[in-house]
Order: structure tokens, then C-alpha cells, then sequence
């Protein structure tokens, strides 16, 4: 793990938990916050290629569906980095369709994933971030959202409907916890490029031009980067934003709040 080419490390000291950290954003983010000083823990249910015990990024596998294990994680992961300080909710699951192409089953899976995922953490955090709070610390929740809960987006009914919740929740919970010292904020990604997109495109009938469909959806007409979004995850998790609580963060390429005339007209 190299230093930050910025030189920053705001984080010495922090204690962070990312869910969803073995892969992708989630990934991009646990690196960075290491780089700039945290002490670093992941939870994912597969730890991939992290060490469980040793190393700068220590995994705990748990899965954020089943409230036990994501107990006995964020405990494990509190008692082995001495505190917690930064929560990201970052684990998450995709859906393709209209509204009428998944079963019941399917939209109680992923909401359970990337909503009551995001619940089940913070609840086994909270305790651990009060503690920081207390110790004059700046605790700071940052959920990983989406466009799809501000933009429709076609084909994406249930995952978009369980990012709106994400989005909803961020504000709901910032509000709840202002006055604990506790700051909440979320990320919306456009398409980001990481495993996730990286299987769906394999999955696509042609990739080459699912891929370029993706990109030119995008004002800046390519792809975000996770290390784009790790970094704007660290803005909010870290002791620059103190005043910023509540928000949504676009990472977007300028999805949301840009439309363009075609290139050249
Ligand atoms: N990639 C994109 O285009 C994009 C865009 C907007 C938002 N997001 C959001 O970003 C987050 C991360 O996505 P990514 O693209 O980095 O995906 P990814 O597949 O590369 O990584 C997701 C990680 O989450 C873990 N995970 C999944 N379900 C879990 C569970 N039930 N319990 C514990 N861990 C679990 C996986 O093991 C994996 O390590 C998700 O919440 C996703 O909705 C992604």
C-alpha cells in the first residue's frame, strides 16, 4: 500500500468500518482511508483476498443480512481496532427489470441487503459511535446510495426502489443523530467501474456496446472511478466536512443534474 499522492492523512488516529470493503468501492475506500492514517476493518461476506487477522485492512466476514453476524463483526472489528469512528454502509446488490420482473423474494433480498443491511450496522455501530462522540471525537456515517435513487433510470425498478429507501434512510438518520455529534451523509455513483458493472457487462449480450451505452449515459463520457467515489466517501467520513450532515454527494459524471445537446450540435 503506497502513501496518498496528496500527502493527506487526516485519518491518524480514526477507527473506520466499510462494509462491502473486499471489492470495488468499498475497496477503493478502505485502501484510502488507510493510506491517510485510519485503522482500518472490512465487513463483507467474502473477505476475498483480505487477511482476518494482521495487515493494514483486517476482514470479518459476516454478511449483512443476518443480524448476528453482523454483531458479532462490528464488536470483533470494535474490540480488535480499540473504538470506532466511521461507519460506511457500502454492501450492496444489484437488480435488473421492470417492476414486473422480480418476485416477492427477490425484492425482500435486496432490500434486505442494501437496506436493512445498512440498518442491521449501524444499529451494532451506533453504541461504539456515541463512545467516539463522547471522547470529543467527529463520528461520521456515510451510506454508498446510487443515481437510481434520484434519477429513473429503465430496467432498474427494485434496486432503484431500494436506493430511494437508502437515500431516505441518510436523511432520516442524520436527523436522529445531529445532536449525538453523530454525522450522516451518502454517495450517489453513476456507473462506476468495478466487478459489479465488470459482471454486468460480461452478462450482456454485447459488452463492447453495453459499455459504451453506459459510458455515453454519462455527461463526461466515460465511467466513474471507485477510487473517484472512495475519495468523496473520505470527504464526508472525515474532519473537513464537520458542517455536512444530511446530504448526497453526486459522483456521477454530471448524470443527475446535466442535459447536453447531442456532441457537436
Ligand atoms: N458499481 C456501480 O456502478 C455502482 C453505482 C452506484 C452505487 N453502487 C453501490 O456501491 C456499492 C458497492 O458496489 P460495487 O460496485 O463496489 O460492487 P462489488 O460487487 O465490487 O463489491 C460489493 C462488495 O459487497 C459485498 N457484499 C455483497 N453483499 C453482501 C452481504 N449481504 N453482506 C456482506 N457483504 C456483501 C461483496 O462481497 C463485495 O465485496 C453497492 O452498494 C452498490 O449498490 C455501485
Amino acid at each position: 500500500m503506497t502513501d496518498d499522492p496528496t500527502g493527506a492523512q487526516e485519518f491518524t488516529g480514526y477507527k473506520a468500518l466499510v462494509t462491502g470493503g473486499a471489492s470495488g468501492i468499498g475497496r477503493a475506500t478502505a485502501e484510502l482511508l488507510a493510506r491517510r492514517g485510519a485503522h482500518v476493518a472490512v465487513l463483507d461476506r467474502d473477505p476475498a483476498d483480505l487477511p482476518e487477522t494482521g495487515g493494514p485492512l483486517v476482514a470479518h466476514r459476516a454478511d449483512v443480512t443476518d443480524d448476528a453476524s453482523v454483531r458479532a463483526a462490528v464488536g470483533a472489528a470494535t474490540d480488535a481496532l480499540g473504538g470506532l469512528d466511521i461507519v460506511v454502509n457500502n454492501a450492496g446488490m444489484g437488480a435488473q427489470g421492470t417492476v414486473e420482473d422480480n418476485d416477492d423474494a427477490e425484492w425482500q433480498r435486496v432490500f434486505d441487503v442494501n437496506l436493512l443491511g445498512i440498518v442491521r450496522t449501524t444499529r451494532a455501530a451506533l453504541p461504539h459511535l456515541r463512545a467516539s462522540a463522547a471522547a470529543g471525537r467527529a463520528p461520521a456515517i456515510v451510506n454508498t446510495c446510487s443515481i437510481a435513487a434520484l434519477a429513473g433510470l429503465p430496467q432498474r425498478a427494485l434496486y432503484s426502489a431500494s436506493k430511494g429507501a437508502v437515500y431516505a434512510l441518510t436523511l432520516a438518520m442524520a436527523a436522529d443523530h445531529v445532536r449525538e455529534g453523530i454525522r450522516v451523509n451518502c454517495v450517489t455513483p453513476g456507473t462506476v467501474d468495478t466487478p459489479w458493472v465488470g459482471r454486468l457487462l460480461d452478462a450482456a449480450d454485447d459488452p463492447v456496446a453495453e459499455r459504451a451505452a453506459l459510458e455515453a449515459r454519462q455527461p463526461t463520457g466515460r465511467l466513474v472511478t471507485a477510487d473517484e467515489v472512495a475519495a468523496a466517501i473520505a470527504y464526508l467520513a472525515g474532519p473537513h466536512s464537520g458542517s455536512t450532515t444530511g446530504t448526497a454527494l453526486a459522483v456521477d459524471g454530471g448524470m443527475q443534474g446535466l442535459r447536453l445537446r447531442p456532441a457537436g450540435r
